[in-house]
């Protein structure tokens, strides 16, 4: 059982490194949690990072980490007296290194510190290039069929709230959990931020588009049907002790998920998904 290791004093992080495109990362293995992905791409544009890491963020273990790219699993969490999981908040192993990927893997048995039954492996292989891909890898290692929820939560680094939109979301059925109404349809093909937003996109296409002032970001997901889109805006933000009140100004959340479906993953079933994100102008 992995998740019931005592953390260390100083979380570790570890930096990624790919040389030709001079762009780097940053993980811990605390939740797999990348905080950090500087892009030569990006540079002298609007982002500076492309993720947004919250300077309030919680970096002693005890909480999932305000920022980067949380990981969702095994369950997202659809009503406020839900969590998102346990994934984000356990500690992982390093199963491989080398300069520019890691494959980290959370190791889960029945008898674990949470209540979850059932055993599982997680691998997840984070790859820099010029592009960022993570993927995930989990199997069912125990004797029983079990289904799951999971979505890579990540928080893109905006110049401003609005500035920015989201394309490929126009005809979408969707969950609006802020105005609590379902079988919503987008009809907007470039989505602008105009006040809270928390919406789950029901058979979204694989290719998203984030386009902000200078740059745009590619999402290209695999495997994952759903994609969540969020932002808490002032009211939110400011009731949340890892945020600072005007901090929603700064990102938004393109999550690609696997949530409305649940998965299920028969004994010694394996499943995969990934995202692939790029930088253009
Ligand atoms: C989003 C959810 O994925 O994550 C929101 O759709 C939620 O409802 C948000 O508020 C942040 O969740 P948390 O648990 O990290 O505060």
């Amino acid at each position: 059982m992995t998740n019931s290791a005592p953390l260390p004093a100083t979380l570790e992080r570890i930096t990624l490194r790919h040389a030709a495109s001079q762009s780097e990362l940053d993980i811990y293995p605390f939740g797999a949690t990348i905080t950090a992905w500087r892009s030569r791409q990006a540079a002298n544009r609007s982002a500076k990072d492309i993720f947004f890491l919250s300077e309030r963020a919680d970096l002693s273990g005890k909480q999932a980490i305000r920022g980067g790219i949380p990981i969702i699993f095994p369950q997202f969490k659809a009503r406020p007296d839900q969590t998102h999981g346990f994934a984000r908040t356990a500690m992982w192993n390093i199963l491989k290194r080398s300069e520019d990927s890691i494959t980290l893997r959370f190791s889960h048995t029945s008898t674990g510190v949470t209540n979850w039954p059932h055993p599982f492996t997680f691998d997840y292989e984070v790859t820099l290039s010029e592009s960022l891909r993570t993927e995930l890898i989990i199997t069912n290692t125990g004797a029983t069929e079990f289904s799951f929820q999971c979505a890579l939560h990540t928080y893109f680094a905006v110049s401003h709230i609005d500035e920015v939109t989201v394309a490929g979301l126009a005809g979408l059925t969707y969950t609006d959990k802020v105005a609590r109404r379902e079988n919503c349809t987008e009809a907007s093909s470039a989505f602008a931020f105009t006040q809270e937003v928390d919406r789950i996109y029901f058979n979204a296409p694989d290719r998203l588009v984030l386009r902000d002032k200078a740059h745009a970001i590619i999402l290209h997901k695999t495997n994952f049907p759903d994609a969540v889109v969020w932002n808490p805006w002032s009211v939110k933000a400011s009731e949340m002790k890892d945020l600072k009140p005007d901090d929603y100004q700064r990102f938004v959340c393109v999550e690609a998920g696997a949530i409305a479906q649940p998965i299920r993953l028969a004994p010694h079933g394996v499943w995969r998904a990934s995202q692939l994100l790029s930088v253009s102008s």
